[in-house]
């Protein structure tokens, strides 16, 4: 393979052979090539989450998508159906709920690290997150974590929404976190830092529908240029955000928390319009004392 133009061609052509969703009607295929041209030609470990067909059918269109791409890599993937029937040579899959963070432990221990991991499965908010928080660690130096059709995050029927999206916790909330993670050395206060997971990334590729988190091949740096302008700048902040930071601790730690803070507010407010409209007293913002 030459170049990433003629690899991403033959990702199109092998992907709308086996009738693999990630080229038709995806298109990610461009991306994939992007980022995983480097792999071309070389042995590593790639794990998918999701081989496809659900019950029904017997599905594994990416798995062979990889195969055939990748032909030295060594490839793992996970379902919650048995799909041991696509078993070969440099293929293996086994029955893991990627929602049960021990089975996801248990596997990693015994097969783990890997170079890429994608997140192919159920697209639900809880099991796309307790996969990322447990299988991240798994991806070696350099490796990359995939994150499949994350637009399920704005989709009630996979348990996300559009109008709560700002408050949910789902894979977007976290790949806007990202910034953050990738930022973690630049964060003064230690207690937020410390609220961050150290996830070792250090870029986040966003395309629509599919997002690459890639882990850092160097010890992330910081450019706080000394204690002293931290110290300094650390008191700044204080003075000018300080007496907010339970607020902002409790909306980091639970988002929905935020929305129902505001919701209370904002009812309490207009109840206490409506009352000095009516001439009613109401039981909302008024001190009871007086
Ligand atoms: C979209 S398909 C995967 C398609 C495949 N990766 C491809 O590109 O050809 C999703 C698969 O995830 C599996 N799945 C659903 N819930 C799961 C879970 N909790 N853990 C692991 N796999 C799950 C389904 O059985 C289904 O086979």
């Amino acid at each position: 393979m030459q170049n990433k133009r003629d690899f991403e061609e033959h990702l199109r052509t092998i992907g709308t052979e086996c009738c693999c969703d990630k080229v038709i009607p995806h298109n990610y295929h461009p991306f994939y090539a992007t980022h995983f041209f480097d792999y071309v030609g070389r042995p590593f470990k790639l794990l998918e989450i999701g081989v496809g067909g659900e019950g029904r059918e017997v599905g594994g269109a990416s798995l062979k998508l990889w195969s055939e791409a990748f032909p030295l890599a060594e490839i793992y993937a996970l379902d919650i159906y048995d799909k041991s029937v696509l078993d070969a040579d440099k293929v293996k899959t086994f029955i893991v709920d990627q929602g049960d963070a021990v089975a996801l432990n248990e596997f990693v221990e015994k097969h783990g690290p890997f170079d890429i991991i994608i997140d192919d499965g159920s697209h639900k908010r809880a099991d796309q997150l307790t996969s990322l928080f447990t299988l991240i660690s798994s991806v070696v130096p350099g490796g990359y974590y995939v994150l499949e059709d994350y637009f399920t995050s704005y989709w009630p029927v996979y348990d996300g929404s559009t109008l709560a999206k700002d408050f949910l916790d789902t894979p977007v909330r976290w790949l806007k976190q990202s910034i953050d993670i990738i930022n973690r050395n630049n964060l003064l206060s230690e207690e937020v830092k410390n609220m961050l997971p150290d996830w070792g990334i250090e870029e986040l590729h966003v395309y629509p529908g599919v997002a690459f988190l890639r882990k850092g091949l160097q010890a992330v740096r910081s450019e706080i240029p000394s204690s002293e302008f931290s110290e300094n700048q650390i008191e700044l902040d204080s003075l000018r955000y300080g007496e907010y930071k339970s607020l902002f601790f409790d909306y980091a730690r639970d988002p929905l928390i935020g929305l129902t803070m505001l919701h209370e507010i904002k009812k309490k407010i207009e109840d206490e319009i409506a009352s000095i409209e009516s001439g009613v007293p109401s039981k909302g913002l008024r001190d009871p004392q007086n």
